[in-house]
Protein backbone atom coordinates (compact mmCIF):
# COMPACT_ATOMS: atom_id res chain seq x y z
CA UNK A 1 0.00 0.00 0.00
CA UNK A 2 1.75 3.23 -1.11
CA UNK A 3 1.36 6.03 1.40
CA UNK A 4 1.71 9.23 -0.16
CA UNK A 5 0.60 12.98 1.49
CA UNK A 6 -2.01 14.52 -0.56
CA UNK A 7 -3.90 17.61 0.58
CA UNK A 8 -7.68 17.51 1.02
CA UNK A 9 -9.22 21.24 1.11
CA UNK A 10 -12.66 21.44 2.52
CA UNK A 11 -13.54 19.95 5.99
CA UNK A 12 -17.14 20.83 7.16
CA UNK A 13 -17.73 21.62 10.81
CA UNK A 14 -21.48 22.73 10.94
CA UNK A 15 -21.97 25.31 8.79
CA UNK A 16 -18.49 26.80 8.62
CA UNK A 17 -16.36 24.88 6.16
CA UNK A 18 -12.44 25.36 7.13
CA UNK A 19 -11.15 25.93 3.29
CA UNK A 20 -8.05 27.45 4.83
CA UNK A 21 -7.77 24.77 7.48
CA UNK A 22 -5.72 22.46 4.10
CA UNK A 23 -4.98 18.86 5.89
CA UNK A 24 -2.81 16.44 4.68
CA UNK A 25 -4.36 12.54 4.87
CA UNK A 26 -2.41 9.44 3.94
CA UNK A 27 -4.18 7.54 0.87
CA UNK A 28 -4.63 4.22 0.53
CA UNK A 29 -5.27 2.46 -2.62
CA UNK A 30 -8.99 2.20 -2.27
CA UNK A 31 -11.92 3.41 -5.10
CA UNK A 32 -13.06 5.80 -3.16
CA UNK A 33 -10.68 6.98 -0.86
CA UNK A 34 -12.13 9.81 1.10
CA UNK A 35 -15.22 7.84 1.29
CA UNK A 36 -16.22 8.26 5.25
CA UNK A 37 -15.56 12.01 5.70
CA UNK A 38 -18.42 13.29 4.23
CA UNK A 39 -20.69 11.02 6.10
CA UNK A 40 -18.63 11.88 9.44
CA UNK A 41 -19.83 15.68 8.80
CA UNK A 42 -23.30 15.06 7.34
CA UNK A 43 -25.68 15.28 10.63
CA UNK A 44 -23.84 18.31 12.18
CA UNK A 45 -24.31 20.31 8.55
CA UNK A 46 -27.27 19.15 8.30
CA UNK A 47 -28.61 19.73 11.59
CA UNK A 48 -27.07 23.13 11.76
CA UNK A 49 -28.33 24.11 8.39
CA UNK A 50 -32.04 23.28 8.85
CA UNK A 51 -32.62 26.29 9.84
CA UNK A 52 -31.50 28.52 7.31
CA UNK A 53 -33.34 26.09 4.84
CA UNK A 54 -36.65 27.27 6.00
CA UNK A 55 -36.72 30.44 5.09
CA UNK A 56 -35.41 29.23 1.32
CA UNK A 57 -39.04 29.46 -0.22
CA UNK A 58 -40.11 29.85 -3.82
CA UNK A 59 -43.31 30.01 -5.39
CA UNK A 60 -45.39 26.02 -5.31
CA UNK A 61 -48.02 28.17 -4.75
CA UNK A 62 -48.63 29.56 -8.07
CA UNK A 63 -50.00 26.26 -9.74
CA UNK A 64 -52.50 25.85 -7.09
CA UNK A 65 -53.48 29.36 -8.07
CA UNK A 66 -53.80 29.25 -11.29
CA UNK A 67 -56.13 25.76 -10.72
CA UNK A 68 -58.30 27.55 -8.52
CA UNK A 69 -58.77 30.50 -10.61
CA UNK A 70 -59.65 28.28 -13.48
CA UNK A 71 -62.46 26.18 -11.52
CA UNK A 72 -63.82 29.75 -10.15
CA UNK A 73 -65.35 30.30 -13.55
CA UNK A 74 -63.70 33.81 -13.39
CA UNK A 75 -62.63 35.31 -17.08
CA UNK A 76 -59.11 33.35 -16.75
CA UNK A 77 -58.04 31.88 -19.83
CA UNK A 78 -58.61 28.21 -20.53
CA UNK A 79 -55.41 26.22 -19.75
CA UNK A 80 -53.47 24.59 -22.30
CA UNK A 81 -54.31 21.68 -24.37
CA UNK A 82 -54.75 19.11 -21.59
CA UNK A 83 -52.33 15.94 -21.86
CA UNK A 84 -52.98 12.73 -21.39
CA UNK A 85 -50.95 13.28 -18.24
CA UNK A 86 -50.86 15.96 -15.95
CA UNK A 87 -47.51 18.13 -15.58
CA UNK A 88 -45.79 16.79 -12.82
CA UNK A 89 -46.08 19.42 -9.98
CA UNK A 90 -42.67 21.04 -9.20
CA UNK A 91 -40.77 19.42 -6.10
CA UNK A 92 -40.25 21.48 -3.13
CA UNK A 93 -37.39 20.53 -0.81
CA UNK A 94 -37.43 23.05 0.90
CA UNK A 95 -40.87 22.06 2.04
CA UNK A 96 -40.99 17.84 1.12
CA UNK A 97 -38.12 15.39 2.47
CA UNK A 98 -36.22 14.70 -0.59
CA UNK A 99 -32.99 12.53 -1.34
CA UNK A 100 -31.00 12.72 -3.84
CA UNK A 101 -29.51 9.38 -5.89
CA UNK A 102 -26.10 10.43 -7.62
CA UNK A 103 -24.16 7.53 -9.98
CA UNK A 104 -20.61 8.18 -10.57
CA UNK A 105 -18.54 6.50 -13.07
CA UNK A 106 -20.58 5.55 -16.48
CA UNK A 107 -21.73 5.92 -18.75
CA UNK A 108 -21.76 2.02 -18.50
CA UNK A 109 -23.33 0.81 -22.25
CA UNK A 110 -25.21 -2.37 -20.39
CA UNK A 111 -25.75 -0.60 -16.48
CA UNK A 112 -26.31 2.70 -16.98
CA UNK A 113 -29.53 1.99 -19.68
CA UNK A 114 -31.08 -0.85 -17.29
CA UNK A 115 -30.85 2.14 -14.20
CA UNK A 116 -32.64 4.31 -16.43
CA UNK A 117 -35.15 1.68 -17.10
CA UNK A 118 -36.04 1.91 -13.42
CA UNK A 119 -35.82 4.82 -12.73
CA UNK A 120 -38.34 5.32 -15.97
CA UNK A 121 -40.63 2.69 -14.42
CA UNK A 122 -40.29 4.91 -11.21
CA UNK A 123 -40.47 7.85 -12.25
CA UNK A 124 -37.72 8.67 -10.29
CA UNK A 125 -35.04 11.21 -11.28
CA UNK A 126 -31.36 11.31 -10.76
CA UNK A 127 -27.66 12.96 -11.48
CA UNK A 128 -25.28 10.98 -13.04
CA UNK A 129 -21.34 11.70 -12.75
CA UNK A 130 -19.86 10.48 -15.82
CA UNK A 131 -16.14 10.01 -17.03
CA UNK A 132 -15.01 11.65 -20.31
CA UNK A 133 -13.44 8.38 -21.30
CA UNK A 134 -16.59 6.11 -20.97
CA UNK A 135 -19.26 8.70 -23.03
CA UNK A 136 -17.56 7.41 -26.87
CA UNK A 137 -19.99 5.31 -27.97
CA UNK A 138 -22.31 5.65 -25.56
CA UNK A 139 -23.71 9.26 -26.39
CA UNK A 140 -27.13 7.95 -27.03
CA UNK A 141 -27.43 7.11 -23.22
CA UNK A 142 -26.47 10.58 -22.58
CA UNK A 143 -29.08 11.78 -24.86
CA UNK A 144 -31.35 9.21 -23.23
CA UNK A 145 -30.64 10.57 -19.97
CA UNK A 146 -31.63 14.12 -20.48
CA UNK A 147 -34.64 13.16 -22.63
CA UNK A 148 -35.83 11.63 -19.42
CA UNK A 149 -35.05 14.40 -17.06
CA UNK A 150 -32.34 13.15 -15.44
CA UNK A 151 -28.88 15.66 -15.04
CA UNK A 152 -25.55 14.85 -15.85
CA UNK A 153 -22.59 16.24 -14.05
CA UNK A 154 -18.81 15.42 -14.86
CA UNK A 155 -16.62 13.17 -12.87
CA UNK A 156 -13.11 14.14 -14.71
CA UNK A 157 -12.13 12.60 -17.72
CA UNK A 158 -10.06 8.89 -16.43
CA UNK A 159 -10.33 9.44 -12.84
CA UNK A 160 -7.49 10.49 -11.49
CA UNK A 161 -6.56 11.70 -8.14
CA UNK A 162 -7.22 15.56 -9.31
CA UNK A 163 -4.89 17.17 -6.33
CA UNK A 164 -2.14 14.85 -7.46
CA UNK A 165 -1.72 16.36 -11.10
CA UNK A 166 -0.53 20.04 -12.71
CA UNK A 167 -3.42 23.01 -12.65
CA UNK A 168 -3.00 22.46 -16.73
CA UNK A 169 -3.89 18.60 -16.35
CA UNK A 170 -6.15 19.12 -13.90
CA UNK A 171 -7.84 21.93 -16.33
CA UNK A 172 -7.83 19.52 -19.10
CA UNK A 173 -9.59 16.77 -16.62
CA UNK A 174 -12.63 19.15 -15.94
CA UNK A 175 -13.04 20.90 -19.46
CA UNK A 176 -12.33 18.93 -22.09
CA UNK A 177 -14.69 15.89 -19.65
CA UNK A 178 -17.23 18.91 -20.04
CA UNK A 179 -17.12 19.57 -23.58
CA UNK A 180 -17.57 15.82 -24.44
CA UNK A 181 -20.28 15.46 -22.61
CA UNK A 182 -21.97 18.73 -23.60
CA UNK A 183 -20.74 17.63 -27.85
CA UNK A 184 -22.90 14.11 -26.87
CA UNK A 185 -25.76 15.34 -24.84
CA UNK A 186 -26.95 18.53 -26.25
CA UNK A 187 -26.70 20.35 -22.95
CA UNK A 188 -23.20 21.74 -21.03
CA UNK A 189 -22.96 20.26 -17.87
CA UNK A 190 -22.27 22.27 -14.82
CA UNK A 191 -21.86 20.28 -11.45
CA UNK A 192 -18.66 18.56 -11.29
CA UNK A 193 -17.69 15.57 -8.71
CA UNK A 194 -13.79 14.93 -8.19
CA UNK A 195 -12.70 11.67 -8.23
CA UNK A 196 -12.35 10.02 -4.51
CA UNK A 197 -14.24 13.42 -3.32
CA UNK A 198 -10.85 14.88 -3.59
CA UNK A 199 -10.20 18.25 -4.35
CA UNK A 200 -7.70 21.12 -3.45
CA UNK A 201 -7.32 25.11 -3.83
CA UNK A 202 -6.49 24.47 -7.38
CA UNK A 203 -9.73 22.29 -8.18
CA UNK A 204 -11.81 24.94 -6.44
CA UNK A 205 -10.41 27.75 -8.75
CA UNK A 206 -10.86 25.71 -11.84
CA UNK A 207 -13.86 24.86 -11.30
CA UNK A 208 -14.77 28.32 -10.53
CA UNK A 209 -13.29 29.20 -13.88
CA UNK A 210 -15.12 26.20 -16.15
CA UNK A 211 -18.55 27.50 -14.06
CA UNK A 212 -18.95 24.09 -12.06
CA UNK A 213 -20.00 23.83 -8.67
CA UNK A 214 -18.27 20.79 -6.94
CA UNK A 215 -21.28 17.86 -5.84
CA UNK A 216 -19.79 15.52 -2.90
CA UNK A 217 -22.23 13.35 -1.34
CA UNK A 218 -23.25 12.60 2.78
CA UNK A 219 -24.59 9.31 2.34
CA UNK A 220 -22.04 6.51 0.62
CA UNK A 221 -23.32 3.18 0.21
CA UNK A 222 -19.92 1.32 -0.62
CA UNK A 223 -21.42 -0.33 -3.39
CA UNK A 224 -17.62 -0.07 -5.09
CA UNK A 225 -16.92 -2.21 -1.98
CA UNK A 226 -19.33 -4.41 -0.89
CA UNK A 227 -20.84 -5.26 -4.62
CA UNK A 228 -23.74 -6.53 -2.59
CA UNK A 229 -27.54 -6.19 -3.56
CA UNK A 230 -28.45 -6.13 0.46
CA UNK A 231 -25.43 -3.77 2.13
CA UNK A 232 -26.09 -1.23 -0.59
CA UNK A 233 -29.65 -1.27 0.13
CA UNK A 234 -29.03 -0.89 3.90
CA UNK A 235 -26.42 1.67 3.84
CA UNK A 236 -28.35 4.02 1.45
CA UNK A 237 -31.71 3.55 3.18
CA UNK A 238 -29.73 3.60 7.38
CA UNK A 239 -27.63 6.55 5.68
CA UNK A 240 -30.87 8.36 4.17
CA UNK A 241 -32.54 11.91 5.51
CA UNK A 242 -33.60 15.27 4.55
CA UNK A 243 -31.35 16.13 1.93
CA UNK A 244 -28.96 13.35 1.50
CA UNK A 245 -26.81 13.32 -1.70
CA UNK A 246 -26.45 9.59 -1.84
CA UNK A 247 -23.27 8.34 -3.71
CA UNK A 248 -23.88 4.86 -6.14
CA UNK A 249 -21.73 3.88 -8.94
CA UNK A 250 -23.52 2.68 -12.58
CA UNK A 251 -20.71 0.02 -13.05
CA UNK A 252 -22.02 -2.48 -11.08
CA UNK A 253 -24.23 -5.44 -11.91
CA UNK A 254 -24.81 -5.33 -8.16
CA UNK A 255 -26.20 -1.89 -7.57
CA UNK A 256 -28.03 -2.04 -10.69
CA UNK A 257 -29.86 -4.91 -9.00
CA UNK A 258 -29.99 -2.55 -5.82
CA UNK A 259 -31.54 0.28 -7.38
CA UNK A 260 -35.59 -0.45 -7.42
CA UNK A 261 -35.12 -1.87 -3.54
CA UNK A 262 -33.63 1.60 -2.47
CA UNK A 263 -36.20 3.50 -4.61
CA UNK A 264 -39.23 1.76 -2.88
CA UNK A 265 -37.53 1.61 0.45
CA UNK A 266 -36.88 5.64 0.16
CA UNK A 267 -40.34 6.03 -1.41
CA UNK A 268 -41.91 4.42 1.72
CA UNK A 269 -39.95 6.16 4.32
CA UNK A 270 -41.98 9.61 2.62
CA UNK A 271 -38.95 11.01 0.41
CA UNK A 272 -39.29 12.43 -2.77
CA UNK A 273 -36.10 11.25 -4.97
CA UNK A 274 -34.89 14.42 -6.70
CA UNK A 275 -31.73 15.46 -9.17
CA UNK A 276 -29.30 17.71 -7.53
CA UNK A 277 -30.26 20.94 -9.56
CA UNK A 278 -33.65 19.95 -7.96
CA UNK A 279 -32.25 19.25 -4.29
CA UNK A 280 -29.78 22.23 -3.87
CA UNK A 281 -31.39 25.20 -6.26
CA UNK A 282 -28.96 27.12 -8.22
CA UNK A 283 -25.46 26.55 -7.43
CA UNK A 284 -22.10 28.56 -7.64
CA UNK A 285 -19.42 27.89 -9.52
CA UNK A 286 -16.69 26.84 -6.99
CA UNK A 287 -18.73 26.19 -4.19
CA UNK A 288 -19.02 22.82 -2.69
CA UNK A 289 -21.40 20.94 -1.52
CA UNK A 290 -22.23 18.20 0.79
CA UNK A 291 -26.38 17.55 1.11
CA UNK A 292 -29.08 19.67 -0.02
CA UNK A 293 -29.51 21.31 3.76
CA UNK A 294 -26.50 24.10 3.42
CA UNK A 295 -24.63 24.98 0.59
CA UNK A 296 -20.61 24.88 2.34
CA UNK A 297 -19.58 28.69 2.55
CA UNK A 298 -15.92 29.09 1.52
NI1 LIG B 1 -15.54 7.65 -9.10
Amino acid sequence: MQKSQLKVAGISAGITLLLSGIISIGVATSHELFSSAPTAISQSAAQSASGAKETDTSQPESAALAGREAQSGEQTPSPATPTEEPAAEPVDCSKVPCVALTFDDGPDATLTPRILDTLKAKKVKATFFQMGRNIAGNEAILRRAIAEGHTLGTHSWDHPQLPLLTEGDINWQITNTKAVSQQASGVQPTLMRPPYGLFNDTVISLTTNSNDAIIMWDVDTEDWKNLDVQTTTDRALSGAHPGAIILLHDVHPSTADAVPGIIDGLKNAGYTLVDIPTLLGSTNPGEIYYNGLEPQAQ
